[in-house]
């Protein structure tokens, strides 16, 4: 069946352009995003690790790690870690799974047969420290994802993990949150001294808590 948000990132242990890692482990106490790409040596790949590679300090100032996977093996994986860092303006920096028995894909449930039997679909995976996922996304092999898209969401997982609020659509770290609906007008009262714009019942605004 298919992961769902909640669940526990299922465990494993594979090899990377890194070296081995067991993935609890490497992940240690903070979150990390897992995503996968079709197959090495193609071009929406090559530019999707390229982007990452260049903003992968955003990721560190998140205390999130970031890990790549695909079920080419590791040879062709170094190989094309050349070609990425001589077109893509970067220095690959952080490991690729060679997942050549396709044992992270499965766990993960990243071949969708009906678009592709062999290579995987563009998932991702934002985990918690935890280890549990909070958040899935699924993109066809045509289209790159948007990893600035994904920092975004992390910064908002990681406010509301620890603030009563959510944010609302296109929000940006800085910007006015919402109140959640389970708070009552009083306790938002002492839960936000920086005050709340209640718009309806259940539509109420409030600054940014944690900045
Ligand atoms: C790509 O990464 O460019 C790609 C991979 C599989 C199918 C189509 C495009």
């Amino acid at each position: 069946m298919a992961l769902r948000l909640g669940d526990v990132a299922p465990d494993f242990a594979a090899n990377t352009t890194e070296g081995p890692i067991q993935f609890h482990q490497w992940l240690g106490n903070g979150w990390g995003v897992l995503f996968s790409h079709p197959a090495d040596y193609t071009p929406v790949c090559t530019t999707e690790l390229g982007a990452v590679a260049r903003i992968k300090a955003e990721f560190e100032k998140r205390n999130v790690k970031v890990i790549a996977v695909s079920v080419d093996p590791l040879e062709s994986h170094h190989g094309w870690i050349k070609d990425i860092n001589e077109t893509q303006r970067c220095s690959m920096n952080f490991p690729i799974i060679a997942d050549e028995k396709r044992q992270v894909a499965t766990a993960y449930d990243m071949i969708h047969p009906n678009a592709d039997d062999k290579a995987t679909v563009r998932s991702v995976f934002v985990i918690g420290p935890d280890k549990k996922i909070k958040l899935t996304l699924t993109y066809p092999a045509s289209t790159g994802r948007n990893f600035l898209e994904i920092l975004r969401v992390i910064d908002s997982l990681q406010l509301t993990s620890g603030h009563k609020v959510a944010t609302p659509a296109d929000w940006k770290q800085g910007e006015e949150c919402i109140v959640v609906p389970a708070l009552s007008d009083a306790d938002a009262t002492k839960l936000f001294p920086k005050g709340f714009r209640k718009i309806k019942p259940y539509l109420r605004y409030t600054p940014q808590p944690n900045i």
